[in-house]
């Protein structure tokens, strides 16, 4: 029988409870041990993990954030942090890894790899910016939540003839800002993949008002050239139109219930790492592709950022007469 060990790492995301209670059962229903690690590789080097049955991991299904905690962990990028982490997997009998994170989590995740420690990764990220997995646990709950923020500032934006500059999470990915600018009907969507100059942006929210919109909601992801702050400040003085309002989303994207979608998209997520490593496969992230559960090495994966869809940019500019 194989002894496994599962940790979730980097931002919470809402659906990573229902990873690892996917892990979990699909390793006991195997026969195999699974042990869950505290606080994402710092629990690692710690040798902070304890036996997961399957009552331990009951009720978890709806809860948002990752009852193992999780933590950024930049010690980890140092190969003697790393070794004391593997004299412990070793020691304790533990065979492989599963790692429920992001972009950063799956860069130490093949980083052990390498060191030769059988280790794969879940795709699991609020930002949607991983490769390897075209949707990532997580998003579809910061999406809906953002949608619902956007829902509500347009209430008392057009009550005011306002415009809102909403900021939404996404780090260097502008996946969620341009879907939720999308879903929300948003007059315009700044990203990061696509430059713009302030002056543009702000002729573009008085021609809304020229259209006779009664509002403009302008969705910023948070690695946009500007900020949302910085660019209400800067348009102070200008003709827009509408007199604007910066909203900050923030960390309230992370914390929701899990949708749905996400938490069969973390059951089948979890359930296809015990099914990899069941084949003897490792190094590689384990995503949801074409509907399909597959997996991707990964080198294929780490120091890269997905991209947003051309299209969908256009669609959203379209969309927005
Ligand atoms: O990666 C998830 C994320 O929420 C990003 O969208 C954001 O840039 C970052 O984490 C915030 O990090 P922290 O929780 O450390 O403030």
């Amino acid at each position: 029988s194989r002894k496994i060990a599962v940790l979730t790492s980097g931002g919470d995301a809402p659906g990573m409870n229902a990873a690892i209670r996917s892990v979990t059962r699909s390793a006991i229903a195997k026969g195999w041990t699974v042990m869950g690690v505290n606080q994402g590789y710092a629990g690692l080097v710690a040798g902070d993990y304890r036996e997961l049955a399957a009552r331990d991991v009951g009720g978890l299904l709806s809860k948002g954030g990752t009852f193992l905690g999780s933590a950024r962990c930049p010690e980890f990028q140092k190969e003697d942090v790393r070794e004391k982490a593997l004299r412990n997997l070793n020691r304790s009998g533990i065979g492989a890894l599963v790692v429920i994170g992001g972009n950063g989590s799956q860069t130490g995740g093949a980083a052990l790899n390498d060191m030769g420690f059988p280790t794969l990764g879940v795709a699991s990220t609020i930002d949607n910016d991983l490769v390897g997995s075209e949707i990532t646990i997580g998003v579809d709950t910061a999406l809906n939540i953002a949608l619902e923020a956007i829902d509500r500032l347009r209430v008392t934006a057009a009550s005011h003839q306002r415009g809102f500059l909403i900021e939404v999470m996404g780090r260097k990915c502008g996946y969620l800002a341009l879907m939720a600018g999308i879903a929300g009907g948003a007059e315009l969507v700044l990203v990061p993949e696509i430059d713009f100059e302030p002056d543009q942006i702000a002729e573009a929210i008085h021609d809304a008002y020229r259209r006779g919109k009664a509002h403009a909601m302008v969705v910023v992801a948070e690695g946009a050239k500007h900020n949302a702050e910085q660019l209400v400040r800067y348009f102070h003085d200008k003709n827009t139109g509408f007199e604007l309002r910066a909203t900050i989303l923030g960390h309230v994207q992370r914390g929701g219930t899990p949708t749905a979608y996400d938490r069969l998209l973390a059951s089948r997520l979890g359930a296809g790492a015990v099914e990899a490593l069941d084949k003897g496969i490792s190094g590689v992230v384990v995503g949801m592709n074409q509907g399909v559960v597959s997996t991707t090495p990964y080198s294929e994966v780490t120091g890269r950022t997905k991209g947003i869809s051309p299209e969908l940019y256009q669609l959203a500019h379209v969309l927005s007469r």
